[in-house]
Protein backbone atom coordinates (compact mmCIF):
# COMPACT_ATOMS: atom_id res chain seq x y z
CA UNK A 1 0.00 0.00 0.00
CA UNK A 2 1.05 3.74 -0.62
CA UNK A 3 0.54 5.73 2.18
CA UNK A 4 0.75 10.01 1.66
CA UNK A 5 0.68 12.59 4.63
CA UNK A 6 -0.73 15.81 3.90
CA UNK A 7 -0.78 19.34 6.19
CA UNK A 8 -0.42 22.32 5.21
CA UNK A 9 3.29 23.47 4.92
CA UNK A 10 4.69 19.94 5.20
CA UNK A 11 7.29 21.34 7.18
CA UNK A 12 5.98 19.67 11.00
CA UNK A 13 2.67 17.29 10.99
CA UNK A 14 3.07 15.17 7.84
CA UNK A 15 7.09 14.84 8.05
CA UNK A 16 6.03 13.85 11.93
CA UNK A 17 3.10 11.60 10.88
CA UNK A 18 5.25 10.32 7.40
CA UNK A 19 8.67 9.48 9.80
CA UNK A 20 6.66 7.54 12.51
CA UNK A 21 4.80 5.33 9.95
CA UNK A 22 7.78 4.78 8.21
CA UNK A 23 9.78 3.72 11.00
CA UNK A 24 6.64 1.89 12.83
CA UNK A 25 6.32 -0.33 8.88
CA UNK A 26 10.24 -1.10 9.30
CA UNK A 27 9.85 -2.17 12.81
CA UNK A 28 7.03 -4.47 11.51
CA UNK A 29 8.54 -5.75 8.46
CA UNK A 30 5.97 -4.74 6.03
CA UNK A 31 6.72 -2.94 2.91
CA UNK A 32 4.05 -0.28 2.46
CA UNK A 33 5.60 3.17 0.96
CA UNK A 34 5.62 6.32 2.95
CA UNK A 35 5.53 10.23 1.57
CA UNK A 36 4.25 13.38 2.80
CA UNK A 37 3.11 16.98 1.02
CA UNK A 38 1.66 20.14 1.52
CA UNK A 39 -1.15 21.73 0.69
CA UNK A 40 0.46 25.34 0.39
CA UNK A 41 3.77 25.61 -1.52
CA UNK A 42 5.44 27.88 0.81
CA UNK A 43 7.98 25.35 2.48
CA UNK A 44 8.92 23.58 -0.84
CA UNK A 45 12.38 22.93 -0.98
CA UNK A 46 13.13 22.94 2.97
CA UNK A 47 13.81 20.55 5.86
CA UNK A 48 11.10 19.98 8.57
CA UNK A 49 11.21 22.68 11.00
CA UNK A 50 13.67 22.23 13.22
CA UNK A 51 11.25 21.77 16.09
CA UNK A 52 9.56 18.87 14.58
CA UNK A 53 12.67 17.08 13.70
CA UNK A 54 14.19 17.46 17.47
CA UNK A 55 10.93 16.22 18.55
CA UNK A 56 11.20 12.95 16.41
CA UNK A 57 14.50 12.54 17.14
CA UNK A 58 13.33 12.68 20.85
CA UNK A 59 11.43 9.61 20.27
CA UNK A 60 14.22 8.03 17.97
CA UNK A 61 13.01 8.35 14.44
CA UNK A 62 15.18 10.79 12.02
CA UNK A 63 13.33 13.35 9.51
CA UNK A 64 16.06 15.63 8.95
CA UNK A 65 17.07 14.80 5.51
CA UNK A 66 12.83 15.17 4.45
CA UNK A 67 12.41 17.88 2.03
CA UNK A 68 8.46 19.49 1.73
CA UNK A 69 6.79 19.53 -1.33
CA UNK A 70 3.59 20.33 -2.85
CA UNK A 71 0.62 18.14 -3.35
CA UNK A 72 -0.14 17.70 -6.92
CA UNK A 73 -2.73 16.01 -8.94
CA UNK A 74 -0.57 12.77 -9.85
CA UNK A 75 -0.50 12.37 -6.56
CA UNK A 76 -4.27 11.48 -6.22
CA UNK A 77 -3.47 9.04 -9.09
CA UNK A 78 -0.33 7.32 -7.45
CA UNK A 79 -1.09 6.74 -3.60
CA UNK A 80 -4.04 4.25 -2.11
CA UNK A 81 -4.56 6.19 0.88
CA UNK A 82 -4.13 10.44 1.45
CA UNK A 83 -4.27 11.01 5.35
CA UNK A 84 -5.09 14.80 6.26
CA UNK A 85 -4.46 16.86 9.46
CA UNK A 86 -7.33 18.99 9.11
CA UNK A 87 -10.24 20.04 8.01
CA UNK A 88 -8.31 23.00 5.65
CA UNK A 89 -6.13 20.15 4.38
CA UNK A 90 -9.23 17.95 3.57
CA UNK A 91 -10.98 20.55 1.56
CA UNK A 92 -7.81 21.32 -0.12
CA UNK A 93 -6.82 17.84 -1.29
CA UNK A 94 -11.02 17.00 -2.23
CA UNK A 95 -10.62 20.37 -4.26
CA UNK A 96 -7.79 18.37 -6.65
CA UNK A 97 -9.92 14.87 -6.76
CA UNK A 98 -11.41 13.85 -10.10
CA UNK A 99 -13.85 10.95 -9.06
CA UNK A 100 -15.03 9.04 -6.63
CA UNK A 101 -11.86 6.36 -6.04
CA UNK A 102 -9.94 9.41 -5.60
CA UNK A 103 -11.82 10.97 -3.03
CA UNK A 104 -12.19 7.80 -1.02
CA UNK A 105 -8.96 7.76 -0.57
CA UNK A 106 -8.63 10.97 1.74
CA UNK A 107 -9.21 10.62 5.38
CA UNK A 108 -8.72 12.85 8.29
CA UNK A 109 -5.69 11.32 10.15
CA UNK A 110 -7.32 11.23 13.82
CA UNK A 111 -10.26 9.13 12.48
CA UNK A 112 -8.29 6.39 13.09
CA UNK A 113 -7.68 7.26 16.94
CA UNK A 114 -11.43 8.40 17.25
CA UNK A 115 -13.60 6.86 14.33
CA UNK A 116 -16.02 9.34 13.02
CA UNK A 117 -15.20 12.41 15.10
CA UNK A 118 -13.42 14.54 12.57
CA UNK A 119 -11.01 15.71 14.79
CA UNK A 120 -7.86 17.73 13.68
CA UNK A 121 -3.90 17.28 14.30
CA UNK A 122 -3.53 20.59 15.58
CA UNK A 123 -1.05 23.10 13.82
CA UNK A 124 2.33 23.40 16.09
CA UNK A 125 3.81 25.67 13.68
CA UNK A 126 2.55 28.99 16.02
CA UNK A 127 2.81 27.84 19.40
CA UNK A 128 5.97 26.51 21.43
CA UNK A 129 8.25 23.65 20.74
CA UNK A 130 6.69 21.88 23.91
CA UNK A 131 3.42 21.90 21.66
CA UNK A 132 5.02 19.48 19.21
CA UNK A 133 5.04 16.59 22.11
CA UNK A 134 1.20 16.07 22.20
CA UNK A 135 0.91 16.39 18.52
CA UNK A 136 3.99 13.56 18.09
CA UNK A 137 2.01 11.44 20.41
CA UNK A 138 -1.53 11.53 18.46
CA UNK A 139 0.04 10.91 15.22
CA UNK A 140 2.11 7.95 16.67
CA UNK A 141 -1.52 6.44 18.38
CA UNK A 142 -3.11 7.04 14.70
CA UNK A 143 -0.07 5.40 13.40
CA UNK A 144 -0.31 2.39 15.18
CA UNK A 145 -4.27 1.89 15.21
CA UNK A 146 -4.25 2.66 10.96
CA UNK A 147 -1.03 -0.69 10.88
CA UNK A 148 -3.26 -2.81 13.45
CA UNK A 149 -6.23 -2.33 11.02
CA UNK A 150 -4.77 -2.42 7.88
CA UNK A 151 -2.49 -5.95 9.38
CA UNK A 152 -6.10 -7.74 10.78
CA UNK A 153 -7.34 -7.14 7.22
CA UNK A 154 -4.98 -8.82 5.66
CA UNK A 155 -4.59 -11.55 7.88
CA UNK A 156 -8.26 -12.72 7.83
P1 LIG B 1 2.42 22.12 9.02
O1 LIG B 1 2.67 23.49 9.80
O2 LIG B 1 1.22 22.34 8.12
O3 LIG B 1 2.14 21.14 10.10
O4 LIG B 1 3.69 21.85 8.23
C1 LIG B 1 2.78 24.74 9.17
C2 LIG B 1 3.99 25.13 8.66
C3 LIG B 1 4.10 26.37 8.05
C4 LIG B 1 2.99 27.19 7.94
C5 LIG B 1 1.79 26.77 8.43
C6 LIG B 1 1.67 25.52 9.04
N1 LIG B 1 3.08 28.45 7.31
O5 LIG B 1 2.09 29.21 7.36
O6 LIG B 1 4.12 28.77 6.73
Amino acid sequence: MRILMVCLGNICRSPMAEGILRSEITKRKLTHVVDSAGTGNWHSGEAPDRRAIATAKKFGVDISKLVARQIDRGDLESFDKIFVMDLANYDAVLRLTRNAEEKAKVELFLNQVNPGQDEEVPDPWFGEADGFIPVYKMLETACTNFLNTIEKIHQS
